[in-house]
């Protein structure tokens, strides 16, 4: 049967770097802390102009990132025959970031579809992708994670928990149709939506009258929430159960996986999972250093890095593995 393989990555993130020591001037802060507590050393923030609007869009940078997946999967650009955009900070409440790319890329009517998966957008997306490959509905896929979150965090003392984690960017792949041994193993996809209230964007809410008022704005219900303790304790152990599920899965041990690159949530996380997988650092690959958490952008942002780095190798087995809002988590195991 065919299924997916990867045959393009590319990614871009904004030009504005935003260091650790940047965000002091908004909120009690320091270097120290953040790089302890995260790993994160800096970030990319979107500029923003004299309108107050930031200089370019997400989709704009989506279309960016796919652009450069296109040329290196050397595929005419008419070939793409579905886009899936991942994504919780779309450009606008409705429609979803995967028309607004049909458009710039002018993919001449090629289906779209968004996928809300907050940091596991990546990893449902190529599950979807796959599946839809498979069923034959698909042979040529454009990928995009991507996330435009600087616009949205709240930059005070009472957001600097959030906002010092979070990064923009976008990551992009292509997969195609391939009966070659290579490509998309297994994915394995899970939810907990009792955990839905720990890490939530609640405002513009449907269920309001207008969308938004001026009491949420005053209770600050327009910036995300998180419960950051208990975010950090199931990602450690869903990361873990993910990547042991998705190779039992696919028939391989995990002396056998070559790199797992994991959503970028946190390099405490990171190094915890790698410490109880029994994975070497060179097995597990990070940015988080530079990009901080780009949320759906994460995983493709590092595949494109990895590819360029020489990471990955033909015939290497990755895995690649998420955590995150909804509770929701999952693991894809490719044959590159
Ligand atoms: O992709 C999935 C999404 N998110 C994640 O994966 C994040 C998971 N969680 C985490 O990464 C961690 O929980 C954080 C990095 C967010 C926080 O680390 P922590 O070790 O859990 O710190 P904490 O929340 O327990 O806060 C410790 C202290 C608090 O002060 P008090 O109450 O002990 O006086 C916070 O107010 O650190 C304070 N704090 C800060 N201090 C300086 C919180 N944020 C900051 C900050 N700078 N930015």
């Amino acid at each position: 049967m065919s299924h997916a393989a990867v045959i393009g990555t590319g990614f871009n993130v904004p030009s504005r770097t935003i260091t650790n020591q940047d965000l002091t001037q908004w909120m009690d802060t320091s270097d120290e802390w953040i790089t302890e507590r995260s790993g994160i050393r800096e970030r990319r923030w979107v500029e923003i102009g004299d309108d107050g609007k930031t200089i370019e869009t997400g989709a704009e940078m989506g279309a960016a990132a796919a652009r450069m997946a296109i040329a290196e999967a050397g595929i005419d650009k008419d070939d793409i025959d579905l886009i899936i955009y991942a994504t919780l900070s779309s450009d606008v409440f409705f429609p979803g970031n995967g028309v607004f790319i049909e458009d710039l890329l002018e993919l001449n009517t090629a289906g779209a579809m968004d996928i809300r998966n907050q940091c596991t957008g990546f990893v449902y997306a190529l599950a979807a992708a796959d599946g839809f490959i498979r069923a034959g509905t698909a042979k040529t896929v454009l990928i995009v994670g991507q996330e435009i979150q600087s616009t949205g965090l709240n930059l005070s003392n009472e957001g600097r928990d959030l906002a010092v984690l979070f990064g923009d960017g976008a990551g992009a792949v292509i997969v195609q149709a391939t009966d070659e041994d290579r490509g998309v193993i297994a994915s394995v996809l899970h939810s907990q939506g009792r955990f839905a209230g720990e890490l939530i964007g609640e405002v513009p809410m449907s269920t309001v009258k207008g969308r938004i008022t001026q009491d949420l704005l005053d209770q600050g219900r327009q910036f995300p929430f998180m419960n950051g303790s208990m975010v950090f304790k199931h990602a450690t152990r869903r990361f873990c159960e993910a990547i042991k599920e998705v190779i039992e899965k696919g028939g391989v041990d995990i002396d056998d996986v070559n790199l797992v690159i994991p959503h970028q949530a946190n390099q405490r996380i990171t190094d915890a999972v790698g410490a109880r997988m029994g994975l070497s650092k060179e097995r597990v690959y990070s940015n988080i250093a530079k990009y901080g958490n780009t949320t759906a952008a994460s995983i493709p942002i590092a595949l494109a890095e990895a590819v360029r780095e020489g990471r990955l190798q033909r015939g290497d087995l990755l895995v690649t593995v998420a955590f995150g809002s909804g509770f929701t988590w999952g693991a894809n195991l490719v044959r590159w």
